[in-house]
């Protein structure tokens, strides 16, 4: 229990700032059918095997741990190429788990484990960048991609494996590994075909949801985390989402708080704050899991929506000196979640100086995470005070096994959402369009009209050039 994370969410409720903007028990409970109906479904589209990424935290991960520990011997850095869900969970996990200097310690300090890099763009600046400074010849590339097609992925896959053949010649197939879909995508066949060592992303999981499979598992276990004790975390989350009601399950409740204030009470945006340097991509990877698998046009009948929250991410408490006026002040259209980590791994202690200064002395003898958790928990207030609606997920430290729990949290979450707005949670049809007019652009076979399509929109009014 100690070890729980826990969420507090007095300061969503109608006790705390008012029937206008919080919530009513009573509203909660009135979608209690609604949520065992949803609970139903997910509990026998599971059983189905529709649902894998729910059973992930109990997964064989000898393959991945052993592939690791060759990876780890035979080469100094593993350079991720992915995007998306593809390239976020690694992101999220490396940044919330490693030292925040992980690729500048030393081989000893980082105790035997690689550098990682994790490159989600086709920038080419930024790319050649990184190019400059990491040696090939010592790199191990892991491209991921899940449908094998990607053409952002594909292009430094291409990038990559020849700059890998001037500088290795033969041997370079050694230095890629593929994380794939089992069998489909030009990706699968090319690795095949090239005998590149690869790992299999299981086929109904998709991008977003992919954070505990090898797509975010194996990097992290490059990088030295512990693996197992992240699915433990994340099996601890499954026996509490297990519950029915929403009152003892946190992932539902989650879920309902943030749907009854979006549809309700107007908050049309959400904030994740953390507390905690480490934890800002994790508010980044949500941002995504959040916006892609909610924001759609169409619920399951067919019917118009438009549903969704756009997600923030923000930090504390670097962002109480760049965002906070707003959402004290702004529009009263955000529900803020913080994220809160009890205790750091050294609490570092100020120093006691300038004693005849009282603007400074004040803070002498106190330590950074008291005065990080003291300006949360004043900034939780102040928010409560003027009626913005905002909760608190409490981490008793930074492990593997608390973020497992808090991933696995999030993920339930969004699927519950996606019962609750009616949507399907797992598609992107929104972001078709655009895929396919960069291909008519780039000339691929078949996208010639969307290539003439862009020719027309380029005729623009001059009168609107300045
Ligand atoms: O969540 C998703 O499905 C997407 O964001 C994908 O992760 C992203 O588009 C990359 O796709 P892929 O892994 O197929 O390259």
């Amino acid at each position: 229990m100690e070890m729980y994370i826990s969420i507090d969410f007095n300061n969503m409720m109608e006790e705390k700032i008012g029937r206008k903007h919080g919530i009513g028990d009573d509203e909660i409970d009135s979608f209690a059918d609604q949520c065992k109906r949803i609970h139903n479904d997910i509990l026998s589209k599971r059983s189905k095997g529709e649902l894998p990424f729910l059973d992930l935290p109990y997964q064989d991960i000898k393959g991945i741990m052993s592939l690791s520990d060759e990876i780890t011997s035979e080469f100094d850095n593993l350079l991720v190429l992915g995007i998306g869900g593809s390239a976020l969970g690694p992101i999220a996990l490396i940044s919330a788990l490693c030292h925040p200097f992980h690729n500048m310690l030393s081989r000893e300090r980082r105790m035997g484990h690689s550098r990682v890099f994790v490159y989600d763009n086709v920038d080419p600046d930024a790319f050649l960048g990184l190019l400059e400074v990491i040696d090939l010849s010592r790199t191990a590339v892991n491209v991921v991609t899940k449908s094998g097609n990607t053409v952002e992925t594909l292009a430094a896959f291409l990038i990559i494996r020849e700059r890998l053949r001037e500088t290795v010649g033969k041997r370079y197939q050694r230095h890629i590994i593929v994380t794939t879909d089992p069998e489909k995508g030009s990706l699968r066949k090319i690795a095949e075909d090239e005998g590149y060592r690869t790992l299999s992303i299981p086929e109904k999981v998709v991008g977003r949801f992919s954070v505990l499979t090898p797509v975010g598992l194996f990097p992290a276990s490059v990088a030295g985390i512990d693996i197992e004790e992240l699915l433990n975390g994340a099996a601890l989350m499954d026996k509490r989402c297990q519950e029915l009601e929403a009152w003892r399950n946190p992932a539902q409740m989650t879920a309902l708080l943030q749907y009854v204030t979006e549809r309700k009470k107007g908050k049309k945006v959400t904030v994740m704050m953390p507390y905690s340097a480490a934890l800002k991509d994790i508010a980044d990877w949500f941002r995504q899991l959040w916006a892609e698998s909610l924001g759609k046009r169409y619920d399951l009948s067919g019917k118009e929506v438009y549903t969704g929250q756009t997600t923030v991410k923000g930090l504390g408490v670097t962002d109480q000196h760049s965002q906070l006026q707003l959402y004290m002040e702004g529009p009263n259209d955000k529900t803020i979640v913080f994220l809160k980590v009890e205790r750091f791994t050294e609490p570092m202690e100020i120093p006691v100086a300038f004693q005849d200064m009282n603007d400074v002395s004040y803070i002498c003898g106190h330590s950074l995470s008291e005065l990080i958790n003291a300006e949360q928990r004043a900034t939780e207030i102040a928010l409560t005070k003027v009626k913005r609606p905002n909760m608190r997920i409490d981490m008793p430290e930074l492990s593997p096994f608390t973020v497992g729990q808090l991933l696995y949290m999030l993920e339930v979450q969004t699927i519950y959402a996606g019962g609750l707005y009616n949507i399907n949670p797992f598609d992107q049809p929104g972001v078709e369009e655009g895929k396919k007019l960069t291909w008519g652009i780039m000339h691929r076979p078949g996208f010639e009209d969307k290539r003439q399509e862009v020719e027309d929109a380029r005729k623009g009014n001059k009168k609107y050039i300045i």
